[in-house]
């Protein structure tokens, strides 16, 4: 096992304003191109608008993204967890779910525009994401199996660990946690080198091969891309880079 375990790590000093900052404050490049192409595999996944009863966003690091993605298969009375393991990412979750109910997303209504802009059914996501909504304290390899309806994780597995088979057991209890025939997504970098959020934090350098190999198992009918991001937060020569980015879709075998 590499000594960058999951548990080598402070996850509670994991300082979100430094994180946002460099990565979340404004809608990129990538993130329009990922965010649309994976809106449009879950549509092709022909699962009803607001017909389920559950969903989860693991690695959820208090941001309405992952959330928001999903909020639109959400049925009324359903719930939206937005599951995460360090305790200021899930006050931070908390406390944008409660303003998000009360019509405001602060700065991440970016993010909501842009995803108004890919499909009308995403016109209020990251609202019902929030409506929808509760945060809870919860770490990916503890995840219930065969209990959610829909799932996401987005820069998490990979970003959580440097030990490439603690990264396998995270996408594995990720995705047994979503039912049979449920649609499970992973947004991914690829060949990550780590990440800054006041520290620097491991990632496994993974490509869309290994991801592939990883995802079969568990998911059929997938749909994967990449995007190479070479006019985004990468900068060339940053230890803390990567080469792309990834998504994968599929439903839970
Ligand atoms: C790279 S951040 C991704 C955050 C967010 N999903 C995004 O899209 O930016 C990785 C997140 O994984 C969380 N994390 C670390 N270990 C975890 C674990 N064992 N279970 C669940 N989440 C964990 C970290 O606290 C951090 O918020």
């Amino acid at each position: 096992m590499s000594e960058r375990t999951n548990a080598s790590f402070d996850w509670d000093s994991f300082n979100i304003d430094l994180y946002y900052k460099q990565y979340q404050d404004q809608v990129l490049p990538d993130d329009r191109i990922l965010s649309r192409a994976l809106i449009g595999a879950l549509l092709e996944s022909e699962i009803p608008l607001r017909s389920l009863k559950t969903g989860i966003d693991a690695c959820n690091g208090g941001l309405p993204i992952g959330p928001s993605l999903i909020a639109p298969f959400i049925a009324d009375t359903g719930k939206l967890y937005w599951s995460e393991y360090g305790k200021p990412q899930v006050s931070h979750a908390a406390k944008i779910i409660k303003m998000g109910r009360e019509g405001n997303l602060g700065k991440f209504s970016a993010h909501q525009t842009h995803m108004a802009q890919c499909h009308p059914a995403w016109a209020d996501a990251g609202f019902r994401a929030c409506t929808l909504g509760e945060a809870v304290q919860q770490s990916v390899f503890d995840l219930p199996a065969d209990t959610y309806d829909i799932g996401i994780t987005c820069f998490g597995p990979e970003s959580l660990t440097g030990d490439y088979e603690e990264w396998r057991l995270a996408v594995e209890t990720f995705l047994r946690s979503v039912h049979k025939g449920g649609p499970a997504a992973m947004l991914y970098t690829e060949n990550s080198n780590g990440y800054l959020a006041g520290m620097s934090y491991p990632a496994v350098s993974v490509d869309q091969a290994q991801i592939l190999e990883a995802v079969q198992p568990e998911l059929k009918q997938i749909h994967a891309g990449r995007i190479d991001p070479s006019h985004t937060a990468r900068v060339d020569g940053d230890p803390h880079s990567y080469t792309g980015m990834g998504y994968v879709i599929g439903l839970k075998r």
